[in-house]
């Protein structure tokens, strides 16, 4: 698939076919992930969590959910929480944390985005689990070293249902000459 197609036609997907993905191509996505530039030489102080199985994603999203019910701040944006039929996870077959530096996080997060699209696969960036994922005692259950802050975690697999485009407004473009 052409870059510019990738970047056009990509699509938040919130269905998934219950199949897992290769662990070849798993890499080969984080390889794809890793190309986004590094701020400077060297290497990127980032992992990469790569968590398989549908039932235990779906039972790390019904403790996401609970842990942001009891603990979201005093704020607009959490009615999510409690709303019944809202899935962390949508029923990925894997799902991808990436910790670090919050901007290379989502350098990161939007190559492996794109990367799966234009392999086929299909992907949800999901900012409702970090909360949970924060929390030092996951973050140590995950094996994420106490240090990086995830950042980007992200529902993977092979969409079942593509949705409509989503409409963008042009961007304000502020030209200098
Ligand atoms: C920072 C961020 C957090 C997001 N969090 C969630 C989320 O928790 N759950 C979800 O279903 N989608 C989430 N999304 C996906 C957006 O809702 C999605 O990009 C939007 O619906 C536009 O759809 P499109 O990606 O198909 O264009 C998030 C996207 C971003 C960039």
């Amino acid at each position: 698939m052409h870059t510019i197609d990738a970047i056009r036609s990509r699509r938040s997907i919130r269905s998934y076919l219950s199949r897992g993905v290769d662990r070849d191509l798993l890499e080969q996505l984080i390889w794809d992930a890793a190309q986004a530039p590094p701020p400077r030489r060297g290497q990127v102080p980032w992992t990469f969590n790569v968590i398989e199985g549908l039932d235990r994603i779906s039972v790390y999203g019904q403790r996401a959910k609970r842990y942001a019910k009891e603990n979201h701040p005093d704020e607009p944006g959490w009615e999510w929480a409690e709303t019944p039929d809202f899935e962390v996870f949508w029923g990925a077959p894997v799902l991808i944390v990436v910790s670090g530096r919050v901007e290379d996080c989502c350098r990161a997060g939007e190559n492996l985005l794109l990367s799966a699209h234009a392999r086929g696969l299909g992907t949800c960036w999901v900012g409702s689990p970090l909360l949970w994922l924060r929390n030092p005692s996951i973050k140590a259950e995950l094996g994420i070293p106490p240090d990086l802050v995830p950042g980007a975690a992200i529902c993977l697999g092979y969409p079942a249902s593509i949705p409509e485009a989503t409409r963008r407004d042009w961007p304000t473009i502020i030209w200098s000459k």
